[in-house]
């Protein structure tokens, strides 16, 4: 029996001798994968018996016989490179199929901030550009340092500006471009707005060339994170169970943000791994673990703090105080059983008014959610429950389900041997219920994750094996290796650690001896990496938010971050398999995370396939929702040297019929936004492969209602003056106020009104109005608007009449609208506005009234008062019901001139009367004076 032992322990020794030869390969500039002729491959073998390593002619190495080696390649495709080993029989030689492409685009963008000290957080930012030769960097440049170009770099820089060069800065929080200006140092600068935490941006180049080389397109990205406020009661570390797996989470739209749990220590990031410290706590008021750190099972990052699991129960620590609390209040006290965070952004998602949760935390039978901060201060519950289950049923699970508003708990009877899964949407609150499968099929511990996706998609997973099911559907399928579906039996029978998937729907599947599956998402069958990692050392794979997957390692010096090469070790993995996508290229324009339609709109995108001719090979566009946006499509298909290309065209607009039922239910104006107005899509080739490239954005959220930030704007004509501040205040006379008889002093507000127009009294004027959206212009308005006097003026009238509009019988006017209700701003609006221009069979009525209805094409202007010059404030709002969702309004003011008024003259005639009477006055006075002063004189002599 112990010989049997000893002999089983050499085996397995012999194997992870086997295994530990592992080789890997990097460039210069980790970040920026440019494999192409000529560049530099650094080489680089781990393990004790390299003999040299085996490379094709069309490569040179600097030193062959070293395990440190540089590679160039002169030849374009695939190269295969191995270390040749002097004891195959304990190592392996793993052999990897380079990829080196000849393209010319062997310059990249060299992108910095110069560090500009107590700049303040909101200041636009300068952001300094060059460009380099990656083979050329220096470390100053690897390590993004360098804050000027060398002598080299100059030159090259401007030789390529002098050849039309510049960079175009897509931010990539929001649409916006930012344009660089050449300096005389010699580099391009541009101002991006610095509100965020992070600056993250994509540059673009023109095609220019510099000896046939140009600049490839990249993603540079700056952090502006404070480091952790230093406790200095802190001192309790927390960790997982000794010899546990790392473990993992990030902010689900802050990548940046990572929380990594080791049993060392727990480790925070504000930008991902360029730095990071280990997170202690202050027990405050609990008891010192007598370990002398807690035992964590999981956590997660909210904005203010973060949140463990210790033991069965969840604990809090706040970023100000840094103390460990816990509070069966606010977080669940005891009974708790898993936890889990958001892993798709859902900022973007436009419900107004509803925070979606981002921690799921479950006891047996209850499931709980909470926000993304937590208030400790209020009494407010921090936790909420979502579903309460019988004793019967226990949950396995818990997970934020495809569309961000979803959520989905994997749970089993105790009377059944079925395994189901229950999912629901936050703002529905029904639950509906999928079988899986018999747990004697498959056993627990169970994971789950779902993938954003227009219909429910998801993977579940235990130790050993992976189940997966696509859009809805009722089947569930085993990922398969090499015709197994058992995942541990191919990798030495080590576990699934856990997996990882980018936006390009890449899926990596981590063993716990860090062998790496991979299939793109959506096909069924994985296959195995070459070994990029020590099947001994703690390994956690990350991704940050340029989509790249960073590979964590502790070692004993601390955290090693690597960029791992996912393209190039898929292509070399495929190769010589028979994998081929079924198409060349697909792209489509269906990149907004967010589309919103207001009435009347309608959203066109495109989607192209191109592939090898003869195949049977379509996109397809799916959605969670049918009743509330119809598509049409268009086809077109063109068919060149044996391609073929199909270029669909849809066309989205709101649902007629659905239109018509959110007319009734609240009439027009939806500000409050509601689930069921959102539909998600989604655009999928209609067959995949493991070796297709996708785009990195396949779903996007329809939205039926008001745009956000749409708004009017009344149009300044250039020919008309506006003036600012030009008075504080002005008096209206009572008799022109529609509702009292006295004079109003109206303090004018310059920041909410505006400037004044200032009109000629005898001038008329229409009010031309534009549709924005945020600062963006969207198109002029067309539609019927309504104008009142914000201060109950009365002294402004319409030129024309109902008759000479073509009324068929008496419109709407303000005297009619105000009867009941006396506030003008409910009074008349989209809600009760009748078109005199439809016959309803009224009465015909007095059709020589003002029509006081006006619009971009109508004769109908304004004219003001002939006896006052006047000080007019008018509000105008869109009436017409069928135009927008939005509660479209906006302020306007006049100023007219012209009248010469008599009340301005008055006080000159007044003065003018006071100084003739004073100089009568004085005249006679003086007359008086001199005669009786003559008297005097007269009598004197005398
Ligand atoms: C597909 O067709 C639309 C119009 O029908 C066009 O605007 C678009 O550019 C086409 N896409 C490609 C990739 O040519
Ligand atoms: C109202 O005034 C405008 C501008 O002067 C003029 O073009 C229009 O014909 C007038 N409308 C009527 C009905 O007279
Ligand atoms: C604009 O107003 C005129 C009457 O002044 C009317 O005949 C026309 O139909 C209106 N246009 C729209 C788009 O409502
Ligand atoms: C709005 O559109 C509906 C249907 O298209 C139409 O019946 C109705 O008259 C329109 N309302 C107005 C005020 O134009």
């Amino acid at each position: 029996m112990l010989g049997f032992g000893v002999v089983f322990t050499y085996i397995l020794f012999l194997y992870f001798q086997t295994v530990v030869g592992i080789w890997r390969y990097k460039q210069i500039l980790e970040d920026k994968e440019l494999f192409i002729v000529d560049s530099t491959i650094f080489l680089e073998y781990e393990g004790s018996s390299f003999l040299e390593w085996q490379y094709p002619d069309g490569c040179d190495v600097n030193d062959k016989r070293s395990p440190h080696a540089v590679m160039w390649c002169k030849s374009p495709g695939f190269q295969a490179v191995k270390p040749l080993i002097s004891d195959v029989s304990t190592e392996k030689e793993e052999e990897r199929h380079l990829y080196i492409s000849d393209s010319f685009f062997r310059l990249a963008w060299y992108a910095v901030i110069p560090l500009l000290r107590n700049s303040p957080e909101h200041d636009p930012q300068t952001v300094r550009i060059w460009i380099i030769d990656p083979d050329r960097a220096d470390e100053a440049v690897i390590k993004n340092t360098a804050m000027i170009p060398s002598v080299y770099f100059r030159y090259l820089t401007k030789s390529l500006f002098i050849g039309g060069e510049f960079a175009v800065i897509e931010l990539s929080s929001f649409p916006q471009t930012s344009w660089s200006y050449f300096t005389n140092m010699g580099v391009w600068e541009a101002r991006i707005l610095g509100v965020h935490e992070y600056h993250h941006f994509h540059m673009t180049s023109q095609s220019v060339s510099f000896l046939g080389n140009s600049v490839a397109s990249s993603q540079h990205v700056f952090y502006r994170t404070s480091s952790e406020k230093a406790h200095g009661d802190e001192k309790v570390s927390l960790r997982l169970p000794t010899g546990s797996r790392m473990s993992i989470v990030w902010g689900a739209c802050t990548p940046h943000r990572a929380l990594l749990l080791s049993d060392k220590g727990t480790f925070i990031t504000k930008n991902a791994f360029l730095t990071y410290e280990e997170i202690k706590v202050d027990p405050g008021e609990l008891l010192m673990p007598t370990e002398g750190y807690y035992l964590v099972f999981d956590a997660v990052l909210l904005e203010n703090g973060l949140i463990f699991r210790i033991g069965d129960a969840l604990f809090w620590r706040d970023n100000e105080e840094g103390i460990l609390r816990r509070n069966p209040m606010k977080l669940l006290g005891e009974g708790v059983k898993g936890l889990s965070f958001r892993t798709q952004c859902a900022d973007y998602y436009p419900l107004l008014g509803f925070e979606l949760a981002t921690v799921l935390a479950w006891t047996d039978h209850e499931l709980y959610k909470g926000g993304k901060a937590l208030d400790w201060k209020t009494n407010s519950n921090y936790m909420s429950n979502v579903l309460s289950l019988p004793k019967t049923t226990t949950i396995l699970t818990a997970a934020f389900g495809s569309q961000p508003a979803c959520l989905g708990a994997l749970v089993m009877y105790t009377d059944s041997v079925q395994l189901s899964l229950l999912t629901s949407c936050e703002t529905e609150g029904i639950w509906r219920t999928r079988n899986i499968l018999s747990t004697n099929v498959l056993q627990g511990p169970f994971q789950m994750l779902f993938v954003s996706a227009a219909l429910e998609t998801l993977l579940v997973w235990n130790k050993d094996s992976m189940l997966y099911s696509f859009h809805n559907d009722s089947e569930w399928r085993y990922l398969q290796i090499m015709d197994s579906s058992n995942l541990s039996q191919e990798a030495s029978g080590s576990h699934i650690h856990h997996v990882v998937m980018d936006h390009s729907r890449n899926m990596l599947v981590k063993m716990e001896n860090n062998v790496l599956f991979f299939c793109k998402f959506g096909m069924n069958k994985l296959f195995r990496l070459p070994t990029w990692n020590d099947p001994g050392r703690s390994v956690v794979l990350y991704l940050n938010q340029k989509g790249q997957i960073i590979m964590l390692t502790m070692l004993d010096g601390g955290l090693h971050v690597q960029k791992y090469p996912l393209q190039m070790e898929i292509r070399s993995a495929m190769r010589g398999e028979v994998h081929s996508c079924p198409f060349i290229g697909f792209t489509h324009n269906m990149n907004r995370p967010v589309y919103y339609i207001d009435k009347e709109e309608a959203i066109e995108f495109w989607a192209q396939i191109v592939y090898h001719e003869g195949k049977n090979i379509n996109v397809m566009l799916s959605r969670n929702k049918d009743h509330v946006l119809q598509i049409t499509e268009r086809t077109h298909f063109e068919s060149v040297r044996h391609l073929d290309t199909t270029n669909k065209t849809f066309t989205i607009y709101q649902d007629a019929d659905y239109r018509d039922m959110t007319n009734n239910s609240d009439l027009i104006i939806k500000n409050s936004r509601n689930s069921s107005d959102i539909v998600t899509m989604e655009l999928l080739p209609t067959q995949i492969d493991n070796s297709c490239n996708l785009p990195k954005n396949q779903i996007s959220h329809f939205f039926v209602g008001c745009p956000l930030n749409r708004h009017i704007r009344v149009i300044k004509p250039q020919r008309i003056p506006c003036k600012m501040h030009v008075f504080d205040s002005y008096t209206i006379p009572g008799f022109v106020l529609s509702n009292s008889s006295k004079d109003l002093t109206v303090l004018y507000d310059w920041k909410s009104f505006g400037c004044v127009l200032r009109i000629h009294y005898k001038d008329e004027f229409r009010p031309d109005i534009d549709l924005y959206d945020g600062e963006t212009f969207v198109h002029s308005v067309d539609a019927n608007f309504i104008v009142w006097e914000n201060f109950n003026r009365e002294d402004y009238y319409f030129n024309a009449t109902m008759h000479q509009v073509g009324c068929l019988h008496e419109a709407q006017t303000w005297k009619s609208m105000l009867v009941d209700e006396k506030r003008p701003e409910e009074a008349w609006g989209p809600h009760n506005y009748k078109s005199c221009f439809v016959d309803n069979s009224e009465k015909l009525g007095n059709l020589d009234q003002p029509y006081e209805i006006m619009n971009r094409s109508s004769m109908n202007y304004l004219t003001f008062s002939q006896e006052n010059s006047a000080i007019y404030v008018f509000s105008v709002k869109i009436v017409d019901p069928n135009y927008s969702f939005c509660d479209l309004r906006a302020v306007f003011a006049v100023q007219t001139y012209g009248i010469p008024e008599l009340d301005q003259l008055f006080p000159l005639y007044v003065l003018l009367f006071q100084s003739i009477i004073t100089l009568i006055i004085l005249c006679i006075s003086f007359y008086r004076y001199t005669s009786i002063f003559r008297d005097m004189l007269q009598k004197k002599c005398v």
